[in-house]
């Protein structure tokens, strides 16, 4: 054989020799330092479209289990290597060396937070207390499978009585506290979780909660679901993390927390999208009227930004809204941490249950809690120099505050770091707010 001809066939047989960055990436994840270089980085580069805790802004959510390019460090170090330019993220080859982007890729698997590996089995129903609710692989399940964006979802079974097991492990990236929040009408729930138990019978309204401290690690974690009659069936499944990021464990959690279209309905008059702001966590709700003022609002009853004029992003597709950056007026104000009702110095466990409109200036929220309690929300800005928001609580025990962040000018000044103001009157409890 001539040389030339060996020098081709080892081209064409031998294999590039590359090293697989998945494995190298999982190997700097448990790095302190490559981690640390990660995060400098981040935090100077990309938090501005991904935000400062991974949980998404004009770009997507880094942390949770859905990717529009791929699940694997791998994907998202092809990502970082070769940006997204018709959706606005740069290549960063040129930026950084591999390594560097490699320790990037790292940081955002160590901060990899929720569930992975999410399979289910569904089985035919059963009887008697919830404790028998079917344990994963005990008996023979009707249907298996994966479930590859990690909501619990019961709409995989075509049958009217039936019981699901889902199982997964769940991803914790830092120590703290944990509460998961389960609510079904129409089922039994139980979820087992680090050798914990938290279960509701269904037919009743009430949320259950449970709160768990966590270490960071990986946790096996099963849920159980049985349907217990013919009604539609929802089953809403959230953990509140430490960051104060609301994160959706079931589909019908993910639908409320990114769509608005069940709120959408309540009054057609005010607009509501989800926002892409600089500086306001994802999936809070924006609520404004033209020429009114708008909010942005969390679910858990904490006020983001109020601003004056122009709204943002309207228009009648309401499952395309807010995935744009949009003008909006100048804020009243403008915070990441969100003022929210304290009881005891816990921040409420409050959740939206509406907004009307009783003027044109602003809408009024209600929020309640799970014992029947209510805030009622509304603002008033008639003086140009400053707002008024209007609280009026009901039936919430406790020694009431309202937590101010930092940025929010209060009395005349501006806040610089967050304080707690005690509320006197829970029935009519005004804070103004000068312009900034
Ligand atoms: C100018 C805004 C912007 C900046 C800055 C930015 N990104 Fe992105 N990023 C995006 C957009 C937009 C997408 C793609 C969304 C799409 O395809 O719909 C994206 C996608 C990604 C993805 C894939 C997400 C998925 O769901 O598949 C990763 C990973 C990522 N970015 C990491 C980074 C890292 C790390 C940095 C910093 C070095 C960074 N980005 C900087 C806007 C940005």
């Amino acid at each position: 054989m001539n040389r030339f001809l060996i020098i081709v066939l080892c081209i064409v047989v031998s294999p590039p020799l590359r090293a697989d960055p998945g494995a190298e990436i999982s190997v700097l994840s448990k790095d302190v330092m490559a981690v640390k270089q990660g995060e400098t980085i981040y935090k100077q580069m990309c938090f501005a479209c991904h935000g400062m805790n991974l949980e998404g802004a004009a770009g997507p959510n880094l942390m949770d289990a859905t990717w529009i390019h791929g699940a694997t460090p791998a994907d998202w170090f092809r990502v970082i290597t070769e940006g997204v330019s018709e959706k606005g993220m740069m290549a960063y080859e040129a930026v950084y060396d591999e390594t560097t982007r490699k320790n990037l890729a790292a940081y955002l698997l160590s901060k990899q937070e929720g569930l992975r590996s999410f399979q289910y089995e569904i089985y035919p129903p059963v009887s008697g207390e919830s404790e028998a609710l079917p344990g994963f692989g005990s008996g023979e399940p009707i249907k298996s499978g994966e479930i590859s964006d990690a909501l619990v979802d019961l709409s995989p079974a075509e049958m009217q009585e039936f019981s699901m097991v889902f199982k997964g492990r769940f991803l914790v990236p830092r120590d703290g506290k944990y509460i998961f929040i389960h609510h079904t009408r129409d089922g039994r729930f139980r979820m087992k979780l680090n050798g914990l138990v938290s279960k509701s019978e269904g037919g009743n309204k009430k949320r259950t909660r449970l709160v768990v401290d966590l270490k960071a690690g990986e946790y096996e974690m099963e849920v159980a679901y049985q349907r217990t009659d013919g009604t539609p069936h929802l089953l809403l499944f959230d953990v509140l993390v430490p960051s104060g990021i609301n994160f959706p464990l079931s589909r019908d959690s993910h639908q409320i927390l990114t769509t608005s279209t069940h709120i959408y309905e309540v009054a057609d008059q005010a607009r509501v999208v989800r926002t892409v702001l600089d500086g306001i966590p994802h999936e809070t709700l924006a609520v404004g009227l033209t020429g009114g003022l708008s909010f942005t609002v969390g679910r858990d009853a904490s006020i983001y930004s109020i601003w004056d004029g122009l709204f943002l992003d309207t228009g009648p597709n309401v499952s395309e809204r807010g995935k744009r950056a949009a003008q909006t007026g100048p804020p009243w104000f403008a915070t990441a941490d969100g003022i929210r009702l304290l009881v005891d110095g816990n921040p409420a466990d409050l959740r939206l249950k509406e907004y009307r409109m009783e003027s044109s200036q602003s809408p009024v929220f209600e929020f309640v809690d799970p014992d029947g309690g209510k805030l009622t929300l509304s603002a008033e800005s008639s003086d140009p120099e400053a707002l008024n928001l209007l609280f009026s609580i009901e039936g919430i025990k406790g020694e009431l505050e309202l937590s101010i962040p930092a940025g929010v000018f209060f009395d005349n000044e501006l806040l610089s770091q967050s304080s707690r103001v005690p509320i006197k009157d829970p029935s009519n409890f005004p804070l103004t707010i000068p312009k900034p």
